[in-house]
C-alpha cells in the first residue's frame, strides 16, 4: 500500500518487530491525525531546523539535507493547497509527513529521524503552537484593553451606582468600572507574557527521553526555532505538559473575567437596568417576540468559560497519574488546548466588539446612582468629619435618616434640614454638599479611588503601557 500499512502488513515506521498491523479499533484509538494535523507548519519547521543541524554537525550529508528541505517545502505547499492526503493508518502528523517525504525523496527521508524521537518532536511542535497562540492572545488582550481605555476616558465623569451583593452600594463612575476590567485583562496579559517566558525553551534533541549519543547541537536548533535556549533535562522535556496546562489556566482565568463582564452586560442591557445599549452588530432578535434585542454574544462568552475551564480540568486529570517520562495519554493534550484556544479567541474578539460599540446611557446610570441611598456613607463620613461623631455612631444616625427617607419614599437629599436635625442636632445645611452623587464620587480621591481626577490618572498610566 502507498502508506505501507494495512491490516496484514505492519507499520512502516515502527513495524519491524510486528507480524501484522493494528486492528481497526487499535487504529482508531491510537490515531491523532484528525486533530494534530493542525501542527503541520510547526512540524515542518522543526524538521527543517533538525535536518540543518544534523548536516552542520556532519551527521547527515549536505545532499541529503537539501533533499529533505526541498521535500519538506513541497509537503508544506501540498498541505496548504489542500492536496495532501492525510492517512489515519500513519497515526499522526509526524508520520504522515515523514511517509510523504519518503515517497518524494526516497531513502534520504529515513535519515531525518536520526537523533530524534516523536516524543521530543511532539513536545517541540506543541510548544511552538502554544507559544504562537499565547502571542496572539497577548495582542488580542491589548486590543480589548484599548477598547476599555476609550470607554473609560469618555466616561470618567459618568456616575453610576456601584454595587456589592448586586445591591446599590456607593456611587462610582462608569470610567472607574471600565478600568477595573483593564486591571483584570492587564493581569491576564502579564500572565500570558510570563507563560511565553516559561515555555521559551527548545525540546528538540531530548530524543525519546534520555538524550542521544549523536553529536547534536541543541543550542543551534533552539536558536533556529526562536527559543531562548534548549531545555535542561531530557526526561522532563518529553514528559511534562505544564506549558499546555499554563495556557489553559491562563485561559480559564481570563475566561472567568470575560464571563463576569458578560454577566454585567446581560444585566445592564435589560430594560430594567437600561445602563447600556448593545449595537445591532452584537445582538440578536427573537423569532417570536418582536420587541426583543438579546445579548447572545455576551451569553455565549459566558458559556465558553465552561468549555475552557473544562479543558483545564480534563488535561490536569490526564496528567495527574502519569509516571515519567512519555505515555500515550499525553496525546490527549492537544484537543483540549485547541478547543480552549478557539473559544478564548472568539470570546475576546466578541467582547472587544461589544465594548467598542457599546452605547452608554448616562442618564439611566445617573438616575440609578441617585436612588437606593447610595450616598449614605457620605452622610456618615460627614457626621464624623463635621460633627465629630465616632464612625459607629454616625453609621447609626445615618441609618435613622435612611429609614425616614424610606418611610417618606424619597432620597436622602430630599429630606429637609429640620428633619435631619431632628435625627441629629449637629447636622447643618453644609451636609447637602455631600449628598449628591457627583459630590460623592468627586470626594473619593484616595489612590485608585473613583474620583474622576483619580480615574484619569489611572487611564494615563495604562495608556503608557498598552
Ligand atoms: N501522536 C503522539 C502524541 O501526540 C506523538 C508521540 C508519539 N510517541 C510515542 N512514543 N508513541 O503524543
Amino acid at each position: 500500500m502507498a502508506d505501507g500499512t494495512d491490516q496484514k502488513s505492519s507499520n512502516q515506521m515502527w513495524g519491524g518487530r510486528f507480524a501484522s498491523g493494528p486492528s481497526a479499533i487499535m487504529e482508531e484509538i491510537n490515531a491523532s491525525i484528525g486533530f494534530d494535523k493542525k501542527l503541520y507548519a510547526q512540524d515542518i519547521r522543526g524538521s527543517m531546523a533538525h535536518a540543518t543541524m544534523l548536516a552542520s554537525k556532519g551527521i547527515i550529508s549536505p545532499e541529503d539535507k537539501d533533499k529533505i528541505i526541498n521535500g519538506l517545502n513541497t509537503i508544506l505547499s501540498e498541505i496548504e493547497a489542500g492536496t495532501f492526503e492525510f492517512s489515519r493508518k500513519l497515526e499522526d502528523i509526524h508520520m504522515n509527513i515523514e511517509a510523504r517525504l519518503a515517497t518524494l525523496i526516497g531513502t534520504a527521508a529515513g535519515r531525518l529521524h536520526t537523533a530524534r524521537s516523536r516524543n521530543d518532536q511532539v513536545a517541540l511542535d506543541f510548544r511552538l503552537w502554544v507559544k504562537e497562540e499565547l502571542q496572539k492572545t497577548e495582542g488580542m488582550l491589548t486590543a480589548l484593553i484599548a477598547a476599555f481605555l476609550d470607554r473609560a476616558e469618555e466616561n470618567a465623569d459618568t456616575v453610576m451606582p456601584g454595587f456589592t451583593h448586586l445591591q446599590t452600594a456607593q456611587p462610582v463612575t462608569f470610567g472607574h468600572h471600565c478600568m477595573a476590567y483593564v486591571e483584570m485583562f492587564g493581569r491576564d496579559r502579564a500572565r500570558v507574557r510570563h507563560a511565553i517566558e516559561h515555555l521559551d525553551e527548545s525540546p528538540i534533541g531530548a530524543a525519546a527521553l534520555a538524550g542521544t549519543g549523536y553529536p547534536i547541537d541543541r543550542h543551534m536548533t533552539a536558536k533556529a526555532l526562536g527559543f531562548r535556549e534548549p531545555t535542561r533535562n531530557s526526561i522532563d522535556t518529553v514528559s511534562d505538559r505544564d506549558f499546555a496546562l499554563e495556557f489553559l489556566s491562563i485561559a480559564s482565568i481570563c475566561a472567568t473575567h470575560l464571563s463576569r463582564l458578560a454577566e454585567e452586560i446581560v444585566i445592564w442591557s435589560t430594560p430594567q437596568f437600561g445602563f447600556i445599549r448593545l449595537s445591532d452588530a452584537f445582538s440578536t432578535g427573537s423569532s417570536i417576540m418582536p420587541q426583543k434585542k438579546n445579548p447572545d454574544a455576551a451569553e455565549l462568552v459566558r458559556a465558553k468559560t465552561g468549555r475552557i475551564n473544562g479543558s483545564l480540568v480534563a488535561l490536569l486529570t490526564v496528567m495527574k497519574g502519569l509516571p515519567l517520562a512519555y505515555s500515550k495519554d499525553m496525546q490527549e493534550d492537544k484537543e483540549q488546548v485547541f478547543d480552549a484556544a478557539e473559544s478564548l479567541e472568539l470570546a475576546i474578539a466578541a467582547m472587544t466588539g461589544m465594548i467598542r460599540d457599546l452605547e452608554v446611557r448616562k442618564e439611566r446610570m445617573r438616575a440609578a446612582a441617585g436612588s437606593g441611598y447610595s450616598t449614605a456613607t457620605d452622610l456618615a463620613d460627614w457626621l464624623v468629619r463635621e460633627a465629630g461623631l465616632p464612625f459607629r455612631d454616625a453609621h447609626h444616625v445615618t441609618g435613622n435618616a435612611v429609614a425616614l427617607a424610606e418611610k417618606k419614599g424619597c432620597d436622602l437629599a430630599d429630606l429637609s434640614l429640620e428633619e435631619l436635625q431632628a435625627i441629629h442636632p449637629g447636622i447643618t445645611k453644609g451636609v447637602f454638599d455631600v449628598l449628591s452623587v457627583e459630590a460623592s464620587v468627586a470626594s473619593r480621591t484616595s489612590f485608585g479611588g473613583t474620583a474622576p481626577s483619580e480615574v484619569r490618572k489611572q487611564i494615563a498610566w495604562w495608556r503608557e503601557r498598552n
